[in-house]
């Protein structure tokens, strides 16, 4: 079956899906995303994803492409038409489509672009043996809570994973603090068992998956706390894992070159993921 996007108010496929050459987002980064899990052919966190769309937007001072009723029916349609159970929604809103200069242009109507594809859960072995982290500098800017298409510090940070052997980079600010990975949030288990994972402020991406792990962890009675954490203090934690919308919890085992814990996923993160997954299956979905 040919996947098929939306483009602008017009239902394509997905080979033929292109926004001009003088769009926003494809000449200044000038635009926000979201992605939503698609889990058993549902959304998870639906509209906290949306209210987090419309602050982005709010911040940056672009105008809501549609009303949210009728983006969730673009959402729903485009889902149907790709026949998704397990994947994700990818939206993007740019400043749309003006003659290259820099201000506001006087008169754009915002582009919206999304797409849907399959992704398969991560097999059961690498969630129990865990992932490999770098630690790099952080080096982007600093309104790193709005979720901008602006990702290339992300993209050269997860490049540079990649040929490390790493599944991610986890970033590092001016004082010696982790921030977040290039697309996921960080998270340590000290060794006295408390969880920690960085307050949210402009230093970083306030992950949806983030807040629903501290309700359920708020929920299951799990001392937490929202501060930083240097890369000593993970490399010694008791575990260490990553979230997002797309990889739920993922154990982290190695930092560098230094093991976590005894190199295997921990019980706190494995105990997250479980209530993840059962909150995905249940009460975080919309359909
Ligand atoms: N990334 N931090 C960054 C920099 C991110 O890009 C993301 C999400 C997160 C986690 O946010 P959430 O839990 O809302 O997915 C944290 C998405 C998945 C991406 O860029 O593909």
């Amino acid at each position: 079956m040919s996947r098929i996007a939306y483009v602008n108010g017009r239902y394509v496929p997905h080979a033929d899906a292109a926004v001009h050459v003088e769009d926003r987002g494809y000449q200044f980064a000038d635009g926000v995303y979201e992605v939503v899990l698609i889990f058993d052919g549902a959304m998870v966190d639906e509209i906290p994803h949306l209210d987090r769309l419309d602050r982005s937007l709010r911040e940056l001072r672009i105008v809501e492409p549609m009303s949210r009723p009728a983006l969730r029916s673009v959402m729903r349609e485009l889902l149907r038409r790709n026949r998704i159970r397990t994947g994700l929604i990818y939206m993007q809103v740019t400043r749309g489509v003006a003659r290259r200069d820099h201000p506001f242009p006087k008169q754009a109507q915002p582009s919206l672009v999304m797409t849907a594809k399959r992704i398969a859960l991560p097999a059961a072995a690498a969630v129990e043996n865990g992932v490999k982290v770098i630690s790099i500098r952080d080096i982007r800017w600093e309104r790193c809570d709005i979720k901008t298409v602006a990702l290339l510090p992300n993209v050269l940070g997860k490049q540079q994973a990649k040929e490390a052997g790493a599944y991610e980079a986890w970033q590092v600010d001016d004082d010696g603090l982790v921030t977040e990975g290039t697309s996921t949030n960080a998270w340590i288990v000290t060794k006295d068992g408390e969880l920690v994972t960085r307050n949210a402020n402009a230093a970083i991406l306030n992950g949806i998956t983030r807040l629903t792990l501290l309700k359920l962890a708020e929920r299951e009675k799990l001392k937490f706390v929202e501060r930083g954490f240097t890369v000593d203090e993970a490399k010694q934690a008791r575990e260490a894992f990553i979230s997002s919308a797309t990889s739920f919890v993922t154990p982290v085992t190695q930092i560098d070159e230094a093991v976590i814990g005894n190199g295997k996923a921990g019980s706190v993160g494995l105990g997250l993921r479980q209530a993840y997954l059962a909150y995905a299956a249940g009460e975080g979905r919309t359909s």
